[in-house]
């Protein structure tokens, strides 16, 4: 049960009153004379255990074909509990049966593997592992929220559906109402002209085209939500729909937004420890025995700054056998990502001022003319989790890498006006929801932290 929830429990029967709790059955053990059901509602990481004896007039009829799975309500007293594991235990007076179970759910008692779970998405909320991530999902979100309206900074609802590619990296998801077979053509190519919305359009990559149209009138604004890639790779880190948390601040230079980050990694991490303390400790036990002590430390301790060119001399000089060569102007690949944060620094570190031909065309570039203000957060195990940069708030700046990367200037033309119309430095970054709640549990694979991902090949459920 939920803390809060115990309380009032227990204040119900000081106050001499019955208690009720409904829930599922995790495990039911039938003893020659009583039955002990340990009943969870999901709410918080432990069950609570009801005890039900003979006096029940349904005792032989029906508690004592209760078993795992099955969703009751169990009315009764609260009294100190005589087993190990629990400070009090439910003593029935009534023990309804609400939703039997048929004969093949499955699961049972033992432990099955996460890629099985994946198969049950349905129910596998009801395990341990699956129910304390979306606790602390739940709590990070909260923080998330928390932490930027404390700040002041507005929560702006930026579409889902667009017809701009926000990364220029073409791993876009396309919406349209034409059934392919029959689409109207133009010149043999389908004509989106009379599709739906007038155009090609997508689903987002990224809220931060608009989350930029937000700061350059209300100053600092954040959205939160849900983003798609049809990048087609089978990692262990992507997912082809996240969410993703998208701070935008107009004043705002490089330095002020990678403190921003670290500030805001910090108090996620400081919260979730707070008010999931036994989802934590279960994540600790049984997942990643390190966790738990990782993210105390990360809280008191700065974060390393480096720039790029510092990571690839550090990179250059590891004497590792990198799968992908390092040189200067290459892209970091998760190797190195994880080199850098989990065996040279040992903790996060954010990357500063990469390569202008890596990074998005909308990068704010610097004066050496071959390097923009990106910044990347790394962290051990993960990699990188928040990917940043001050923006081009120059127009001839930002129309030359734009040609550069061979896009369209007529499509993006109220992007660059906000470059005409009083524009000024600003600054965001993305923070990648489930790489964080990745992160903070030590779960392997980010299929496992989310409730219904989706990956190449699956989108049940
Ligand atoms: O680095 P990315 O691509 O940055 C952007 O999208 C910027 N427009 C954000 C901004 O400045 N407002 O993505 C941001 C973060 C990454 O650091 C990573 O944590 C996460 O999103 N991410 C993914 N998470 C899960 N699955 C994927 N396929 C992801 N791709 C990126
Ligand atoms: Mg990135």
């Amino acid at each position: 049960m939920a803390r809060e929830k115990v309380k009032a429990l227990l204040a119900r029967e000081a106050a001499g009153g019955t208690v009720t709790v409904q829930g599922w059955v995790r495990t039911a053990r039938h003893g020659k004379e009583v039955s002990f059901l340990e009943v969870a509602d999901g709410s918080c990481f432990a069950g609570v255990q009801v005890v039900a004896g003979p006096e029940l007039a349904n005792f032989e009829t029906c508690v004592r074909s209760v078993r795992t799975g099955c969703a009751v309500s169990a009315t009764g007293t609260v009294v100190d509990s005589p087993g190990k594991g629990q400070r009090f235990e439910i003593q029935a007076q009534a023990l309804e049966l609400i939703g039997p179970v048929a004969d093949d759910y499955p699961l049972q008692k033992k432990r099955h593997s996460f890629e099985f779970l994946r198969t049950i998405a349905h129910l596998r909320m009801r395990t341990n592992t699956l129910g304390a991530i979306v606790r602390v999902r739940n709590a990070a979100s909260r923080a998330i929220h928390d932490f930027f309206q404390a700040r002041g900074f507005l929560y702006l609802h930026t579409p889902i559906i667009t017809m701009s590619d926000a990364e220029g990296a073409g791993e876009l998801f396309r919406v349209t109402e034409f059934d392919p077979d029959t689409a109207p053509k133009k010149d043999g190519k389908t004509d989106f002209s009379q599709d739906f919305f007038g155009g090609e359009s997508f689903l987002t990559v990224s809220g931060q085209l608009e989350a930029e149209i937000g700061a350059l009138s209300m100053s600092d604004v954040y959205t939160f939500g849900p983003t798609f890639r049809s990048e087609n790779s089978n990692t262990s880190r992507h997912l082809a729909e996240f969410w993703m948390v998208e701070p935008e601040s107009a004043f705002c230079e490089l330095e002020g937004l990678v403190d921003l980050a670290e500030a805001f990694l910090k108090e996620i991490f400081q919260r979730v420890l707070a008010d999931c303390p036994d989802d934590m400790q279960f994540f600790n036990d049984r997942i990643d025995n390190s966790v738990l002590e990782t993210l105390r430390h990360i809280i008191e301790t700065p974060f390393e700054r480096i720039t790029y060119s510092e990571a690839i001399s550090i990179l250059e000089g590891s004497g590792q056998d990198f799968e992908f060569p390092v040189s200067w102007g290459v892209d970091l690949q998760s190797e190195h990502e994880r080199y850098l944060a989990e065996e040279h620094i040992k903790r996060p570190v954010v990357v500063v001022d990469y390569p202008a031909s890596i990074k998005a065309f909308y990068m704010y570039k610097n004066d050496d003319d071959r390097t923009v203000r990106a910044m990347d957060v790394l962290v051990p195990r993960v990699g990188e989790i928040i990917g940043g940069s001050q923006r081009e708030h120059r127009l001839d700046i930002l129309r030359e890498r734009m040609r550069a990367q061979g896009l369209p200037e007529d499509h993006y033309w109220w992007y660059l006006d906000l470059r005409r119309y009083g524009s000024v430095p600003h600054a965001g970054f993305g923070l990648g929801f489930e790489r964080v709640v990745q992160f903070m549990t030590g779960m392997a694979n980010i299929r496992d932290v989310m409730p219904f991902p989706r990956v190449p090949g699956s989108a049940e459920f």
